[in-house]
């Protein structure tokens, strides 16, 4: 955009000196540069704002010069002085407020290494990740919503100068994925409690039953989606530069599935803490929250559950007459990789759900 409306500026100062000699010189200037302005607007959909403002002080200058006599040189002088003004003038104006607005962005949003803030996983059984559900995750993540927040974030950081250059200040232009600031700031989720009582849930209960459902299964997808959260990734350069991420939180209060209520959801991590621990918290798990909560050992249940994931399972769940425990595994799908540093289909990760049969039922 700066380089159309510099070549306008320098077609203008051209005719205008052109014109010197002629009468009304400033009479064919303003019906020239009116006919070229119009022309730019209808034919690129574009609009030079320095050079409108130049036209108009250049057409001043040139009243005033057609008054007095003075040589070539003073004379274009003149005009190369009023351009320079009318660019100044756009500079602070308007170019310089949306440079600032950027550079606020930068610091809100700046390259953080993740390397720092999570560690690979330790185990190295990499198992995949049930095909269908970790395609469809890959799928699902390649969002338009996402993409937008995504490529603003990648001109913040990557292509400033191109920033500049197309700035709305030196031409109104449709420069798709200009960064801004209602789109890259995502709302703030407030925590969800967790649904029902933590008493007689997370190691009570003998549960001996083995069950796997449709809708059990359907639960712990969307539970897994939500928690993970695409939306808040931002620009994922490389491990150790990503911009705009929002750390992983569950947003939603799941109901539950068939004849089960939900009462409590805890993260079992294997990654922020030496051995595999189960965060406790009175909020459904949100790793804001969870990195100064406090965590307890797995109880017996969730380590055979977890053995059960590492070796290949999705889903371990076991009920009696009145509880339901599941583990559901929380495991890299292609998108988590750079982050975490690991490989598709490795473990990171897994929900302890306990389930209430409901009433009545
Ligand atoms: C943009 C980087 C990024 C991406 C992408 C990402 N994560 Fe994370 N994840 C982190 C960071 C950083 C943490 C550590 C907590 C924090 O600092 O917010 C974390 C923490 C976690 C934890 C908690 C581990 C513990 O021990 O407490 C799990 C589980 C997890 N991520 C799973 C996933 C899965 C599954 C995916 C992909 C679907 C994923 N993450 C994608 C950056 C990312």
């Amino acid at each position: 955009m700066l380089f159309i409306s510099l070549v306008f500026s320098a077609i203008l100062i051209g005719i205008a000196v052109e014109l010197r000699r002629t009468a009304a010189a400033p009479v064919w200037f303003a019906l020239i540069s009116t006919a070229m302005i119009g022309i730019s607007i209808m034919s690129c959909m574009f609009l030079p704002t320095p050079v409108v403002f130049q036209a108009l002080a250049m057409f001043i200058v040139m009243i005033v010069f057609s008054a007095v006599s003075v040589s070539k040189a003073r004379y274009t002088g003149g005009l190369i002085a009023v351009t320079a003004l009318a660019y100044l003038g756009i500079y602070f104006v308007a170019v310089r407020p949306e440079e600032q607005e950027y550079e606020r962005l930068r610091k809100d949003f700046p390259m953080e290494n993740m390397a720092l803030r999570v560690r690979p996983p330790a185990s190295s059984v990499a198992a995949l990740a049930s095909p269908s559900f970790a395609s469809q995750m890959e799928a699902e993540t390649l969002e338009a919503g996402t993409l937008v927040r995504e490529r603003m974030l990648v001109n913040l950081h990557e292509n400033s100068t191109s920033l500049f250059i197309s700035n709305a200040g030196f031409g109104a232009t449709r420069m798709i994925f200009r960064p801004r600031r209602s789109t890259i700031e995502l709302e703030t989720e407030e925590p969800r409690p967790q649904p029902g009582p933590r008493e007689g849930s997370a190691g009570g209960g003998a549960v001996e039953e083995k069950i796997a459902t449709k809708s059990l299964l359907d639960l712990h997808r969307d539970s897994f989606r939500d928690f993970v959260n695409p939306k808040g990734w931002g620009f994922i350069k490389d491990r150790k530069h990503v911009a705009g991420f929002v750390p992983h939180r569950m947003s939603t209060s799941p109901r539950g599935a068939d004849d089960w209520s939900l009462q409590t959801l805890d993260l079992v991590g294997l990654l922020m803490h030496d051995k595999p621990v189960a965060y406790v918290s009175e909020n459904l798990p949100r790793m804001d929250q969870l990195k100064t909560a406090p965590t307890r050992d797995l109880d017996p249940f969730e380590a055979a559950g977890i053995a059960a994931l590492r070796g290949g399972e999705d889903l371990y769940a076991r009920q009696n007459a009145t509880t339901l425990r599941m583990l559901g595994a929380i495991r890299a799908v292609e998108q988590c990789t750079t982050c975490h540093a690991c490989d598709r289909g490795e473990l990171l990760g897994a929900f302890s759900y306990t389930l209430g049969r409901v009433a009545g039922k």
